[in-house]
């Protein structure tokens, strides 16, 4: 059902509904769509945090989100890696799939890309260059269970001298972290996992040089996610993004679940005051601005 709730006077779209296309998967930002070879995805104003919704969603949300992946899906496609990503203009999805229905639909613009779709591995390749959170905790309890690291010290956001480093978790709802011969096992080739792994390094590197060099902000860690299309690994979900990676200065979801952890409400399905919605807003609004997007 199309639902669209007004937060602090502002349009959010918490529910997409695309009557003329079949629903493929609804994730806890997401609504995917099968579109004949394709697949649609409509980023929602939904906000997740420690794997749970919030009542509440963000102002515009799923446009920054949208336009922040769009913009290094293009960027890391030129560089010659292979994703998912074909358009996030509606008009050129509308031709290229002959939906044209899809431009009677105002409140898609923005918020939609057209992706290849992929058999998606249960591996979230999450690459740090600093130490944050629950990597510091590991590394303090002895429990870290990826390459040795080498820092002056592990405090929060510590530098990584040999970073970045490759630590994946599971994509499961606990996300837990897996050793790389898990990561093995779990997706059944260890030439699959071992091109994961160095894709996944050699990106990080890639896109945290040109977002320092050309946009002064740096990429401090983040996940992306691989998938099969058509037997070439490819990236696919979201690249960079306000809720999938840390930068500093942070304009990441980091800031919405340190308020969170700040007001007790970890795990909490929470109803958000209009300035805490609005504050998430402006900060993924000015990660844009800061990439130079256009909104
Ligand atoms: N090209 C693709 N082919 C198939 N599935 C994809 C593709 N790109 C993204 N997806 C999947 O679509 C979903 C996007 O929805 P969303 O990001 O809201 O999910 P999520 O709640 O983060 O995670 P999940 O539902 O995976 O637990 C994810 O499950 C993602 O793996
Ligand atoms: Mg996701």
């Amino acid at each position: 059902m199309l639902r669209i709730e007004k937060v602090a006077g502002k349009d959010v779209l918490m529910e997409s509904e695309i009557p003329f296309l079949k629903l493929f998967k609804k994730g806890k930002v997401r609504e995917v769509y099968e579109l004949g070879d394709y697949l649609l995805i409509v980023a929602t104003d939904r906000i997740s945090a420690f794997d749970v919704v919030m009542k509440t969603g963000v102002p515009s949300k799923g446009i920054y989100l949208t336009q922040q992946s769009a913009f290094w899906f293009k960027f890391i496609k030129e560089h010659g890696f292979s994703t998912h990503f074909v358009s996030d203009d509606v008009e050129e999805i509308a031709k290229i799939t002959g939906e044209k229905r899809l431009l009677d639909l105002p409140w898609l613009k923005g918020r939609v890309m057209l992706g290849k779709r992929a058999e998606v591995l249960p591996v979230e390749a999450v690459c740090r260059f600093r130490i944050f959170g629950s990597a510091v905790s590991a590394l303090k309890n002895n429990t870290w269970i990826w390459d040795k690291i080498e820092a002056d010290d592990f405090s929060e956001g510590s530098l990584i001298k040999n970073g970045p480093i490759f630590t994946p978790t599971e994509k499961s709802e606990t996300d837990d972290k897996i050793t790389f011969d898990q990561m093995v096992t779990l997706i059944g080739s260890k030439e699959t996992a071992q091109q994961i792994k160095e894709t996944t390094i050699r990106l990080f590197k890639l896109c945290r040089d040109y977002a320092l060099e050309n946009f002064g902000f740096e990429i401090a860690d983040g996940k992306v996610e691989y998938g099969f299309i058509d037997g070439v690994l490819s990236l696919v979900d979201e690249t960079f993004t306000s809720d999938s990676a840390r930068f500093i200065p942070d304009k990441s979801k980091e800031v919405f679940r340190k308020w969170l952890t700040d007001h007790n409400l970890r795990k909490v399905a929470a109803v958000l005051p209009d300035e805490v919605a609005m504050m998430v807003s402006d900060l993924y609004r000015s990660q844009c601005q800061d990439m130079k997007i256009k909104l």
